[in-house]
């Protein structure tokens, strides 16, 4: 390692013995990481805030503590915890980690990215986050702070997507051979509080000296990123089926999106509002004035919500009767969380 990086490297860890967040997945310094906790957390943290992360992971250990426990664990029970973290085959690959960690590793992760890059769902951010926190192995750790961070510090012009395996590079020439762990978590902690999007704060970081995107003087412009095609916009209705106090929810197909979650019935999503095409029963059906929205990472989709109320006496549908009441505790997506709320307050 030149002079150079090993300064930035130095003069990160320094900072961060100062100044690292206490969050609940991280282990104190000295203390023994937790294989599982590192995991379960940089898995949460994928495309989620760490605000949003902190409760609900504190929830889910205290259910399932260990591989062991969220290898036994329900699918639809899993599903329902995982409910409004969003990219929900997250939650279906950690269980399917958990059991072949169970199966075919003796209950432990293998210790090395490589070998980690093998298990369901660990992709190359994943494996590399786990082997260097939890297994203080030097690995290339790059998610959208350390993106942020490097392509300022080494002043990387060409626009995201195309920057990555120039600032991959870059990131792969400062990271130490020692505590690996910690320097990827200082680089996160940094781009969260210090290199931040809009207002870097510059004169509090402790990489100002080498940074050349501060020496040229406007930081907050890296990285460039390519703009983005506008996203197609679909349609569809929610139907808001009630029997007495119970409304009628029902378990989408395991593939597709928000598969294997459960939810209120829609029909078919396609490039014009349906109407009431598609109704899960026979009944009186009333389309509300109003719709809900929702951005997918794909496209954005506009739903129109329509309700009916039945009998005891109709006949058979598909689907579970669950408690209007209770609705919080379905394990809804978002989107459909939203719906009911909705459609509670207007009907
Ligand atoms: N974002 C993703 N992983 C993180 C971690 N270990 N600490 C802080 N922020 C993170």
């Amino acid at each position: 390692m030149d002079a150079k990086r090993f300064s930035h490297a130095h003069a990160l860890l320094h900072w961060y013995d100062q100044h690292r967040r206490t969050l609940p997945w991280r282990s104190a310094p000295g203390e023994t990481p937790d294989p599982y906790r590192v995991w379960l957390s940089e898995v949460m943290l994928q495309q989620t805030t760490v605000a949003a992360v902190t409760p609900r992971f504190a929830a889910w250990v205290a259910r399932w503590p260990s591989f062991a426990d969220l290898a036994r664990a329900e699918d639809a029970d899993v599903m329902a915890a995982w409910a409004g973290l969003g990219y929900y085959a997250r939650a279906r690959n950690l269980v399917a980690c958990a059991k072949v960690v169970m199966a075919e590793h003796g209950g432990a992760f293998p210790r090395t990215e490589a070998t980690l890059r093998t298990l369901p769902g660990l992709g190359a951010y994943t494996a590399a986050a786990v082997a260097a926190i939890a297994f203080g192995e030097r690995a290339v750790v790059v998610d959208a702070n350390v993106e942020r961070v490097v392509a300022r510090l080494v002043a990387i012009s060409v626009p995201l997507p195309a920057a990555r395996k120039a600032i991959r590079a870059a990131a792969d020439t400062i990271t130490p051979d020692v505590r690996a762990g910690d320097f990827a978590q200082a680089m996160m902690d940094l781009g969260s509080s210090l290199c931040t999007v809009r207002a870097p704060k510059c004169l509090l970081c402790p990489l100002r000296e080498g940074c050349e995107g501060f020496a040229g003087g406007a930081p907050e412009t890296l990285p460039v990123k390519a703009k983005k095609a506008a996203k197609p916009q679909r349609f569809g209705t929610i139907f808001w089926l009630q029997r007495g106090d119970d409304v009628l929810l029902v378990t989408r197909p395991d593939t597709g999106l928000l598969g294997g979650m459960r939810a209120l019935p829609t029909g078919v999503w396609g490039d014009a509002p349906p109407g009431l095409a598609d109704a899960p029963a026979q009944a009186d059906w009333r389309l509300l004035d109003a719709t809900v929205a929702h951005g997918f990472t794909h496209f954005d989709l506009q739903l129109g919500l329509a309700i009916a109320t039945i009998d005891a006496h109709h006949p058979r549908i598909d689907g579970q009767w669950w408690p209007v009441a209770d609705l919080h505790n379905a394990g809804l997506p978002t989107v459909f969380a939203k719906a009911a709320s909705k459609i509670r307050s207007l009907s």
